[in-house]
This record gives C-alpha cells, sequence and structure tokens, in this order.
C-alpha cells in the first residue's frame, strides 16, 4: 500500500503560508479527492452517478495581503506539492497561463467579482490526493480554493454554489470539458455515505457507504485519455441528436429507456454508447435502492458496470480487466471496476476493509509482474466533504 507520505493537514498549511508570506492566513478550507462507486460516463449525459469522497484531501490557506500596494487585484499562490516558485496572476480579466494555478484564478477571480472588492488574495495550498490517477485532485483544488478565498472576501458559499464555480473553472476557465460530478463529489460528500446526484438537475441526497475501497491506480500514462473522453462525448451527443428525431422530448441521453436504444438501431458505435448510459444510469438507480435497504452494492452491478464500459462504452484496457477479474476471485472481495473516465486511471475493488488489506498486495505484485508496471494503491472508506477548517 503506498504509504501516505506525512499528510498536509491544516496545521501545515497553515505554516507554509506563514514562512512564505509571512504572516497568518485568514481562513483554512479543506477538500478531498473522490471515487465513483458506479455510474461512469453518465455526468455529462444528464444521468445519475454516485461517488465517495476519499480520505486524502486538498489544503489552502488564503489571506489578503496587510498592505495592499493599491495596484490591480493579485492572486500569490505556493505550494507544498510544486516547486518553490511562486505563482502569480491578475485577478481582474485573467488569462490560463498552463500552470497550476489556472485552477485557483479561475475560482477566484469570480468570487472576487461577485465580492465587488478589489483586494489581492495570497493562498497557500498542500495536498495529498494523488494527482494524474484520475482521482479529482483539481476538483478538490477548486472546491478548498472556492471555500477559503470565499472567506476571505466574506460572501456566502454554500457548498453547491463552490462546487459550481469549481466546475466552472474547470471547464470555462481551465478548459477541461468534464461533467459536475467531481467537483459536487468533492464539495457535498459526507463520511460513511455516498452522494446520489441527479446530474441534469444537480438535485441531490445520499446513501449509507460502509464498505471499504482499494483504489488500484493502474500507472497507465494520461495522455490518451483527454482525447478519447471528447470522441466519446461527441458520440453520446450525436446518438441524442438521432434518438431525437424519433423521440423529440427526450431531455437527456441517459433518459432513454435501453428499449428505446434498441428499438432505434442508431449507427455502431452509437448503439453500444448509449446502451451503455441509458444502462449504467439505471444500475445507480439500482445500487442507492439496495444501499438504502441495508444491502451492499451487488457483485452484478459492480462487475456489470465494468463489462459495459468494457464492451459497450470502450474505454477499458486489459489492465484495468485483469485487476477487475483478478479482484473478485480474492477472499472478502465483493466487486471491482474502473472508476473515472477509464483508458488507464483507477480501479477500485470494494469490499471488508481486512480482507482488502490482503489483498492489494497480492494484486500489485502480480500486476506488477504481468504488466512490468508499479500500480499505486490506497485503502479509503467514505469520507467527508470540503469544508472550511478554521478562519482567523
Ligand atoms: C471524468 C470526468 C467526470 C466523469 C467521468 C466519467 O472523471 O471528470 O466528469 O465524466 O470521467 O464518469
Amino acid at each position: 500500500m503506498t504509504p501516505p507520505a506525512a499528510a498536509p493537514d491544516a496545521g501545515s498549511v497553515r505554516s507554509l503560508f506563514v514562512e512564505r508570506f509571512g504572516r497568518e492566513p485568514e481562513i483554512v478550507a479543506s477538500a478531498p479527492g473522490r471515487v465513483n462507486l458506479i455510474g461512469e460516463h453518465t455526468d455529462y449525459n444528464g444521468g445519475e452517478v454516485l461517488p465517495i469522497a476519499i480520505l486524502r484531501r486538498t489544503w489552502v490557506a488564503a489571506g489578503r495581503p496587510s498592505t495592499d500596494a493599491g495596484g490591480a487585484p493579485m492572486l500569490r499562490a505556493v505550494s507544498a506539492n510544486q516547486p518553490a516558485a511562486m505563482g502569480t496572476a491578475p485577478l481582474s480579466s485573467p488569462k490560463r497561463s498552463g500552470q497550476w494555478w489556472d485552477y485557483l484564478t479561475g475560482v477566484a477571480a469570480p468570487l472576487l467579482e461577485r465580492s465587488g472588492r478589489s483586494d489581492s488574495i495570497d493562498v497557500a495550498v498542500a495536498s495529498d490526493v494523488p494527482t494524474a490517477a484520475g482521482l479529482s485532485s483539481s476538483a478538490a483544488l477548486e472546491v478548498s480554493t472556492a471555500l477559503a478565498v470565499a472567506g476571505v472576501l466574506g460572501l456566502e458559499l454554500p457548498l453547491e454554489e463552490a462546487a459550481m464555480i469549481a466546475w466552472r473553472a474547470e471547464t470555462g476557465f481551465v478548459g477541461v470539458a468534464c461533467g459536475i460530478m467531481d467537483q459536487f463529489a468533492s464539495a457535498l460528500c459526507r463520511a460513511g455515505e455516498a452522494l446520489h446526484l441527479e446530474c441534469d438537475t444537480a438535485h441531490y441526497d445520499f446513501a449509507p457507504f460502509k464498505d471499504a475501497l482499494l483504489i488500484f491506480d493502474t500507472a497507465i500514462p494520461r495522455s490518451l485519455r483527454t482525447s478519447h473522453y471528447n470522441e466519446r462525448r461527441a458520440e453520446c451527443e450525436e446518438a441524442l441528436r438521432l434518438l431525437r428525431e424519433r423521440w423529440p422530448d427526450l431531455p437527456t441521453l441517459a433518459a432513454a429507456e435501453p428499449e428505446q436504444v434498441m428499438e432505434a438501431h442508431l449507427p455502431p458505435p452509437l448503439d453500444r454508447r448509449a446502451l451503455h448510459v441509458s444502462r449504467e444510469t439505471r444500475r445507480v438507480r439500482d445500487a442507492v435502492a439496495a444501499l438504502r435497504a441495508g444491502h451492499r452494492i451487488s457483485r452484478e452491478l459492480l462487475v456489470g458496470s465494468h463489462e459495459s464500459l468494457r464492451d459497450l462504452y470502450e474505454c477499458s484496457r486489459p489492465e484495468l480487466d485483469w485487476v477487475v477479474e483478478r479482484a473478485i476471485t480474492l477472499p472478502g472481495v465483493q466487486g471491482a471496476r474502473l472508476t473515472g473516465a477509464g483508458w488507464g486511471g483507477c480501479a477500485i475493488v470494494v469490499g471488508d476493509e481486512d480482507a482488502l488489506r490482503e489483498a492489494g498486495p497480492v494484486l500489485a505484485r502480480e500486476y506488477e509482474s504481468r504488466f512490468a508496471l508499479v500500480p499505486r494503491l490506497w485503502l479509503s472508506t467514505a469520507a467527508s466533504g470540503a469544508r472550511v477548517e478554521a478562519s482567523g
């Protein structure tokens, strides 16, 4: 299991702020990474998702410079996870820089505008959310920044709005075409529960989730994921367009019943994409019903989701398929599937915590010798969502 190297916390991000900016921060906030239990590639199709927050968080300390030089408002940002140099960006008419602090600028600039103030803002960041693994480190950074900056500016910011501002920063400023799941999960999740989010309306509720998870990062480089993701989004839009020729009132692709999709005889591969989305969103409903009834999410649902992603959505890879197939043969494992966008990234193995502790090293060893890749593994339970930790 990948050891938690000196996990950052409210105290360490506060110390970083003091060290780099020479005074106390006004506020500290934090937000977690996430994994999705079931409901993959449904969020941008108006469907349902069921993520949990993981036990890894991003911490942000923020404050305004004590002596305001009176110029244009600026962001200054430092991170315990990045090279020592300080990032700076204008907060009025900001431009994307291609640097890590774009996530902060994309969140802070609209909040400053909303506040009607012209303060500069200093931010320090520390995180143990793994990057480039598909665990939403960017959502954790955006959401924690939104809470901290809103606090500094004296703005009331309900968690739903923090999620929305974070999502707009990711899609509109940083320029990544994702659905709303990641930012909403980071903002709204609760310990011991899974977040059931309807992505067409952003309505949500919770279902108890007591199992543990082994998060298995396949260590496959991420480069191909974005282009495939955008291709799938375009295919889904086209599938919806064709279905609407027949059912003009169909609100979203996820709303199409599996029977409708089959009856429509869409051209391949649109038929497979649409069938996955339709069935997957219904699997989420079944999973939520099971959890509410005091059961676990069944192996059929978890593995069924994986097989659909493999065969219909075609976003798996042999490495992910192997992890799933091998994991479910191990004792105490309830089920497994790829999670997040796919084409690499992580699989989750769901089960009893003790059993997963045993399963982890077995899977890691065999994976490494089979694929010559060194995986990263983390154990998690359903953790808490974003929160303000302290204000000065
Ligand atoms: C990525 C995106 C999410 C979602 C998943 C697939 O993680 O960021 O919005 O679309 O892929 O379910």
